[in-house]
């Protein structure tokens, strides 16, 4: 089983969009992939499932086994461990979990992959927070592959060096060669705008894999109907991106 996180610290970036675009293009293509939400906002939960009966923070605290956790969704193939993103006060919320458990417990998503691959998954997605602190390292050290997602932006630049310096930091502390980082989706493209190709000339020159997905107001309208991209359906070059980015990662 492949395992993929994506992240990076920067918000509001489309970390959760490419996520479930992914997570939904691998399934389309036959692939029996689960959708790890390990952000506390919930936010790729919000956009697969109306409602659960039980969340991640349940299965790492251990109150539930793994296959309790597992929610089918509308997408073929396609499976999502969930999370509440609304806090219920004085229980255990993943947002308890990750500042309070997470320190403690760097091999929890190493423990819990093995699980799911036990349950013949071939791809596992991890959701994850605009954040870089020891839950999001656990995640990191259960991963083979890290996929990096930036806005073309003036700020996009710093976030992405701020992100290489915590994987770096992270594998030189731990002693870790994985996961290893070789993709990154610039996300918001407008080519009218010069800013695009400037960005887009440094990324390549840092020898990555770069993902191009456009502004496509289909993600917005999406994630209101409660649907992937590919089931509301979506500019061209936004579709072949995402098949581009799942052949990158397969
Ligand atoms: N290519 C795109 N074109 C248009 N809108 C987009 C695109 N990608 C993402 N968005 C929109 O941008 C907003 C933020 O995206 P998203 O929630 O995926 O970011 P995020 O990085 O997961 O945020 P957070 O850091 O809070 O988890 C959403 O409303 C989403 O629909
Ligand atoms: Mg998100």
């Amino acid at each position: 089983m492949k395992k993929i996180a994506v992240a990076i610290q920067k918000g509001g970036v489309g970390k959760t969009t490419m996520s479930l675009s992914l997570a939904a293009e691998l399934a389309l293509q036959g692939k029996k992939v689960l959708l790890i939400d390990a952000d506390p906002q919930g936010n790729s939960t919000g956009t697969l499932l109306e409602s659960f009966d039980h969340d991640l923070a349940e299965a790492l605290y251990g109150d539930v086994t793994i296959d309790q956790v597992i929610s089918a969704t509308t997408v073929e193939n396609l499976f999502v461990i969930p999370t509440n993103s609304i806090d219920r006060k004085g229980s255990r919320s993943l947002k308890t979990y990750r500042s309070s458990e997470a320190q403690k417990e760097p091999y929890i998503f190493v423990d819990l992959c093995d699980e799911v691959e036990k349950l013949g998954f071939e791809y596992c997605i991890f959701d994850t927070s605009p954040a870089f602190d020891a839950f999001e390292e656990d995640i990191m050290t259960a991963s083979d592959e890290v996929v990096v997602v930036i806005k073309a932006d003036a700020y996009s630049q710093d976030g992405l060096q701020i992100f290489k310096d915590n994987l770096d930091s992270y594998k030189k502390r731990r002693r870790v060669q994985n996961p290893k980082f070789e993709t990154i989706v610039l996300n918001e493209i407008n080519r009218s705008i010069k800013l695009t190709d400037i960005i887009s000339e440094g990324l390549n020159a840092g020898d990555f894999n770069v993902v191009y997905v456009p502004v496509d107001q289909d993600f917005k309208y999406a994630t209101i109907e409660r649907q992937t991209i590919q089931q509301r359906g979506g500019k061209k070059e936004t579709l072949d991106a995402l098949k581009k980015l799942a052949d990158l990662i397969k």
